[in-house]
């Protein structure tokens, strides 16, 4: 098999499913898709590793059918990170700029940059991402690019992204235990955010919101770049677990029961219409009403979403999210998510399916994907932070902010 060189390779451990995706640099410089695997995720809970052998087991099920169809050998990955240790702040950095040079360097951009860095991290914790927001030089604010311009103060906002070490070293371990190697790690909205908005989007202000299995990411983005993100402890497994209580039918009944029905709003509903679930402890089928599904699938729906409204609001970020929200995850396919979204933020709502990549895009075409494609485009983009290689000092760390900065304003 080929090895591989110009191929990005991304890895989305989720609490239900693991996704291996394999993506091509063609010479235009556009991605195509050329191999997916995927296999059941059974070492998660709530986005964060419970079991190192199931969860090595799992990438390497889908690691080898991710290989097998892209007819190369992987060795090295852009893991997402998720979970509710994933801390996000805002921070600023400020710098002098001599009185003799005056005009402003890539150096002084990566002097503020490290100047926006916290000054001491919580034990356990370290930095995924610092991403840059906008700059001021002077008086002048909301510059994207400040390079060649003159001034004396130099100043930088960013968004900080830490996690929890433990957390983040397991799922390192399960990707080394693979025999793979890290390319880098990828905050998952951020990852999701590459694949599923729009530039409009986020320059306009949007929250993204991620309905996995066990958790509900959130994100805002304004002005082009990342403002807040959060967590929610809320997702598609509870819209499961809702069906197999109000039915009394087992889990996988009603998984498949919320796969195939699954809807939020009677609106889209013929009154009439049944399904067959099963009971638990017996094999005998029942019909029951769709309407009935609905009656326990809305109020979930409604409390995630006011959940997600109420993080919003308390974090300060209500009023900018002009585009609305792009809802994306395998949570999102339930029908009539968007409605219920927009009844309650009063915004337009869609959802969010992965854009702006070729090949096998049929395959991938699912909100549920959005995570493992972001991460092949956002490698592509080589805004990460290469954490796990061994190079050390403040020099490594300036050319990673500078490998950020790169990417994300030139
Ligand atoms: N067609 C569908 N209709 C309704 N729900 C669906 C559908 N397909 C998948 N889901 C639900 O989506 C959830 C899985 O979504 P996703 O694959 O985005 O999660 P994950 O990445 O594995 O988990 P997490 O992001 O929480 O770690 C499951 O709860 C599943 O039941
Ligand atoms: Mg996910």
């Amino acid at each position: 098999m080929a090895k591989q060189e110009k191929y990005i390779v991304g890895l989305d451990v989720g609490t239900s499913k693991i996704c291996v995706v394999v993506g091509e640099i063609k010479q235009d410089n556009n991605l195509d898709v050329i191999g997916i695997g995927t296999a059941p995720s059974a070492g998660l809970k709530k986005g964060v590793v419970v079991s190192l052998d199931k969860t090595i087991e799992g990438i390497k099920k889908a690691m080898e059918e991710a290989e097998l169809m892209a007819g190369i050998e992987i060795s090295k990955v852009f893991i997402g990170i998720s979970g509710n240790h994933i801390k996000g702040f805002n921070s600023r950095g400020v710098i002098g700029i001599s009185a003799k040079q005056q005009e402003i360097f890539k150096d002084d951009i990566e002097r503020v940059i490290a100047a926006a860095h916290p000054a001491g991290m919580p034990a356990d914790s370290e930095i995924i991402h610092v991403l840059p927001q906008e700059f001021k030089v002077d008086d002048h604010e909301g510059i994207m690019d400040p390079t060649g311009m003159t001034g004396r103060r130099l100043e930088v906002n960013a968004h900080i992204v830490t996690g929890s070490s433990t957390a983040i070293q397991n799922i390192l371990t399960c990707v080394h235990k693979t025999g793979l190697s890290l390319a880098g790690k990828v905050l998952v909205q951020k990852a999701n955010a590459e694949a599923s908005l729009t530039d409009d989007e986020k320059e306009m202000g949007v929250a993204l919101v991620d309905i996995g299995a066990g958790t509900t990411n959130i994100a805002i983005f304004e002005r082009g770049s990342l403002w807040h993100t959060a967590v929610i402890p809320v997702g598609g497994y509870n819209f499961t677990n809702d069906i197999a209580i109000g039915l009394r039918t087992p889990i996988p009944d009603a998984e498949k029961i919320k796969k195939k029905y699954g809807c939020v709003l009677g609106s889209y509903l013929d009154e009439e219409a049944m399904f067959e679930a099963g009971g638990v402890g017996s094999p005998k089928k029942r019909l029951v009403p769709q309407t009935m599904l609905v009656e326990i699938l809305q109020p979930r729906a409604e409390e995630l979403f006011s959940l997600v409204h109420q993080e919003i609001k308390k974090a300060g970020y209500e009023g900018v999210i002009n585009a609305g929200l792009v809802i994306t995850g395998g949570g999102s396919l339930l029908t009539g998510v968007t409605e219920i979204a927009e009844l309650e933020f009063d915004r337009p709502a869609r959802l969010g399916k992965p854009m702006g990549i070729g090949g096998l895009i049929d395959v991938v075409s699912s909100p549920a994907f959005s995570t493992a494609i972001g991460l092949i485009k956002f490698g592509m983009s080589a805004e990460v932070m290469p954490g796990q290689d061994q190079e050390a000092g403040v020099k490594k760390v300036f050319r990673r902010i500078k490998n950020f900065f790169l990417a994300d304003y030139i």
